[in-house]
């Protein structure tokens, strides 16, 4: 494949993309990876390495995609916060009138921090509030509680009842779909923890209306992550319709059906028109619902950051064991835990090439310096030939990146950066030391 046209499918620019470099080494042009319009090397002298790199621009981008394959259907975009959480991200977000999906108190602050009216467009998920959790929820006066357990309607109530305020309340129904993705991030199922079983909803919508300071107002719905085929999409929301009617039956009003997140995106093989994807979800999702006259609560994740990030990282070390390759990079699973956890596939490339349209490869596996075998960032690859000191991205690590980074072996997390055409905002710091051990007593 020509790598300058590998990364310029329509779902990568205006994000990231090779450019011409302006080094010329053995007469060859190079190019480099640029974000926006800057190249990635510069980043790296200006900020270090790892570093996560985001497009502001391919964010807004893909918001727009779902905004425009919507707009024929009521709905609110309700970002989820877990996939990435950075303050300056929930702004930018925010400012585009996104709401937001949260599953913790912790997500709910950053949300309002992010921006103080916002919470009226929260949702708020997850199969454990805690009280101290609802309340807050409560009081900041959110869209909608997506309960997921009688034992927490139960608590919902009486957290509503003691603030006397009404809680906004829909089901989370498990449809008993199964979505092709890994057994992790299922969720549709039900020997899964989430949502109660959706055949016993109507009663529990029962209980629910009997409190005067519950006030029923939807369903909601959400099947997993990273689903590629819409057809099981469909299949929950067609689902969630009939109950609908069922509940319109029993007297309930529904103003909200909540369809979850978990549209995947093309880690393997970039070149999908993203737009097409969304258009594709969006017909699965709407035509269920189309007399219905509901409004629709999206929270897509890791479809609108997953692919505007990268991880940026620098070779340490080259290394031969008895013919196995390894080259070592100063990012690590502590970075970016996906491929440790799910054996996710990333794809990674060398920040600058040469222009020959198919460079020799070798065989090798990139590995981090946590002390795990399980420390990989890709096995048995075949990449170009890099050398100790150059760079490597990692692709498509907006989206459970930094979300999901520890401290792990007393490492400081990554800076993070947003770049927005040629202009680069450090949106987090790089850790110390220091930071890491400064809860510690
Ligand atoms: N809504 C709910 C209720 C969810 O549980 C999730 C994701 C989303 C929305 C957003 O889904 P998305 O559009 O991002 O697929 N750490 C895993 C993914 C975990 C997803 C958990 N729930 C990974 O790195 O693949």
């Amino acid at each position: 494949m020509n790598r300058r046209n590998r990364l310029s499918d329509s779902e990568r620019p205006p994000g990231f993309v090779f450019r011409k470099h302006r080094e010329r080494w053995h007469g060859d042009r190079t190019f480099a990876l640029h974000c926006e319009g800057i190249a990635l090397t510069k980043l790296a002298e200006r900020f270090g390495t790892p570093v996560y790199v985001y497009s502001a621009t391919s964010i807004l981008k893909r918001l727009a995609a779902f905004e425009k394959q919507f707009r024929h259907f009521p709905h609110t975009i309700c970002y989820s916060v877990k996939s990435n959480s950075n303050l300056s991200i929930l702004r930018l977000l925010a400012r585009e009138g996104c709401g937001f999906d949260v599953v913790s108190g912790g997500e709910l602050e950053r949300v309002q921090l992010a921006d103080r009216r916002a919470a009226r467009k929260v949702v708020f998920s997850g199969v454990g509030k805690s009280r101290k959790e609802l309340t807050a929820a409560l009081r900041a006066g959110i869209l909608l509680f997506n309960v997921e357990s009688e034992s927490e309607l139960r608590s919902l109530a009486e957290c509503a009842t003691e603030c006397r305020m009404v809680a906004p309340v829909a089901l989370r129904v498990n449809p008993d779909v199964a979505a092709d993705t890994h057994p992790y991030i299922s969720t549709g199922l039900h020997k899964h923890k989430f949502g109660v079983p959706i055949r016993s909803a109507r009663q529990l919508y029962a209980q629910a209306s009997a409190s005067k300071y519950l006030k029923v107002t939807g369903v909601s719905v959400h099947i997993g992550s990273q689903i590629i085929d819409v057809a099981p999409f469909g299949e929950a929301v067609g689902r969630v319709s009939d109950l609908v009617r069922e509940l319109r039956g029993d007297g309930h009003a529904i103003d909200f059906v909540d369809i979850g997140g978990g549209l995947g995106i093309e880690y393997h093989h970039p070149g999908l028109e993203f737009s097409d994807c969304v258009a594709r979800y969006a017909r699965a999702v709407t035509n269920p619902l189309r007399q219905l006259e509901v409004r629709l609560l999206l929270e897509p994740g890791r479809s609108v950051i997953g692919p505007a990030g990268i991880l940026l990282a620098s070779v340490l070390y080259r290394k031969e064991n008895d013919g196995k390759r390894f080259l070592i990079v100063d990012a690590a699973m502590n970075d970016l835990i996906r491929p440790a956890l799910y054996g996710a596939y990333h794809e990674i490339v060398p920040v600058v090439q040469t222009d020959k349209s198919s460079p020799k490869k070798e065989r090798i596996d990139v590995v981090g310096p946590v002390c795990e075998s399980g420390d990989f960032f890709a096995r048995d690859r075949d990449l170009p030939h890099v050398e100790e000191g150059e760079l490597l991205a990692i692709l498509d690590a907006g989206a459970y990146g930094m979300a999901l980074s520890s401290n792990y072996n007393s490492r400081p997390r990554p800076a993070e950066i947003l770049v927005r055409g040629k202009s680069a905002k450090v949106i987090r710091r790089r850790e110390k030391v220091r930071d890491l051990y400064a809860a510690e007593l």
